[in-house]
């Protein structure tokens, strides 16, 4: 659908410049789905047709669909009314790398490279432009891709936070409030029995929600991947709080935590997935530690994929649908390869090369975890 014979004097000006370059942009949205994901598409679609006249192609199921050449088109009446819908109307995967793709082969599943498969899709469905909303491990395919001579523009998404180059993904914010909301409603709970309550969250190798949704929920130990804990540390601040504070305690723990004589609590190794790691299960280790070498009772809240599911904040709404905007921007531009940011409060672009150099990690003498010791915060190091 095309609107731009109803657009401004402007908006024609802005759809003859687009009309010479990009005038067929692919959408996907790849990896674990978060809050503002639609928001995004919405972004994305409406600027598209309504400013520039370009026809949007949406990928169904992120990467997977692109080398199984699954799609539809996206109108203006497809991305109307899913500002503030939780999920993707697009669906995601996070098993779908063409680079590393599990297929069925005689011997079983086999991981085989099928990039070719997208850059024919690609041809065939005559795109000038694939915009690729995800994380790390988009980000990274889409380096690729980009490689192979695709022109791609990111869209940083993840709870997780862990993308350097932006201040911050959008889907983070709803997150952290949700495990805020999660840890307030321990608080209740815990100081009335006099217990000590885990909460595990999400985050993977970062531990932005749970160093984030500690501080903001008051948590007395928080404890994340970047600073491996000593259990004694955490024993001596819980026994301390049980005989001589509130008789009760909360620790927050990111999932990818872990002791200092420990590795990191595995749930699965799947080799189908992007990151064939998935975590889980900490919450519980350091709740049976702190049961047997305190004596204290303790219960353990698994947050799990409350955290990614629902509406998006205020805040993520509107980053999504500025980073949506801004991407189109880029399209027509002809800025290919690189990835919308957010910079301080301007929304910008950096190259996906850069994005993709390093993981966004907690600096673990940063002025948060400061902030968090100053408050008389736990970190289980000390
Ligand atoms: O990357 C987002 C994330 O929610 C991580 O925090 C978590 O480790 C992972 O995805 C869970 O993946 P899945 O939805 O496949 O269980």
């Amino acid at each position: 659908m095309n609107n731009h014979a109803t657009g401004s004097v402007t908006q024609h000006k802005r759809s003859s410049v687009s009309e010479k370059k990009t005038k067929r942009i692919g959408i996907l949205t790849g990896g674990g789905d978060c809050p503002g994901l639609n928001a995004v598409i919405r972004g994305v679609t409406k600027s598209a047709i309504d400013e520039h006249g370009i026809t949007v192609i949406g990928i169904e199921d992120g990467f997977e669909g692109f080398v199984e050449g699954r799609m539809r088109e996206i109108t203006s009446k497809d991305a109307s009314g899913i500002l503030g819908l939780g999920g993707t109307i697009l669906g995601t995967s996070n098993k779908g790398d063409p680079f590393h793709y599990p297929s069925d082969g005689i011997k079983g599943i086999e991981i085989v490279d099928a990039s070719m498969r997208t850059l024919k899709h690609y041809k065939g469905w005559g795109l000038d432009c694939l915009i690729a909303v995800g994380g790390d491990g988009t980000m990274h395919i889409s380096k690729k891709l980009g490689e192979m001579g695709m022109n791609i523009i990111g869209v940083p998404k993840t709870i997780d936070n862990d993308l350097d180059a932006t201040d911050q993904t959008f889907g983070f914010d709803t997150a952290l409030s949700i495990a805020t909301e999660a840890i307030d409603r321990l608080h209740t709970t815990g100081s009335s029995h006099h217990r000590v309550m885990i909460i595990e969250v999400m985050g993977r190798y970062a531990g932005w929600i749970a160093l984030e949704a500690g501080l903001a929920g008051g948590a007395d130990i928080i404890l994340i991947p970047e600073i491996p804990f000593k259990w004694q540390s955490v024993f001596d601040k819980v026994i301390e709080r049980s005989t001589h504070g509130k008789r009760f305690s909360i620790i927050c723990i990111a999932e990818g935590a872990k002791a200092a004589d420990e590795g990191a609590v595995v749930k699965e190794t799947d080799m189908k997935r992007t990151d064939p790691i998935r975590f889980g299960g900490i919450g519980e280790h350091v709740a049976n530690r702190i049961t047997t070498d305190t004596g204290l009772e303790t219960r353990v809240t698994v947050l799990g994929h409350l955290q990614r599911g629902g509406s998006p904040t205020a805040f993520d709404r509107i980053l999504s649908t500025r980073y949506g905007t801004k991407a189109v921007e880029l399209a027509v531009q002809g800025k290919f390869g690189s990835m919308v940011c957010l910079r301080g409060l301007r929304v910008t672009s950096v190259s996906i090369a850069e994005a993709v150099a390093q993981q966004r990690l907690v600096p673990v003498d940063g002025e948060l975890v400061r902030t968090a010791r100053a408050v008389g915060t736990s970190l289980g190091d000390e």
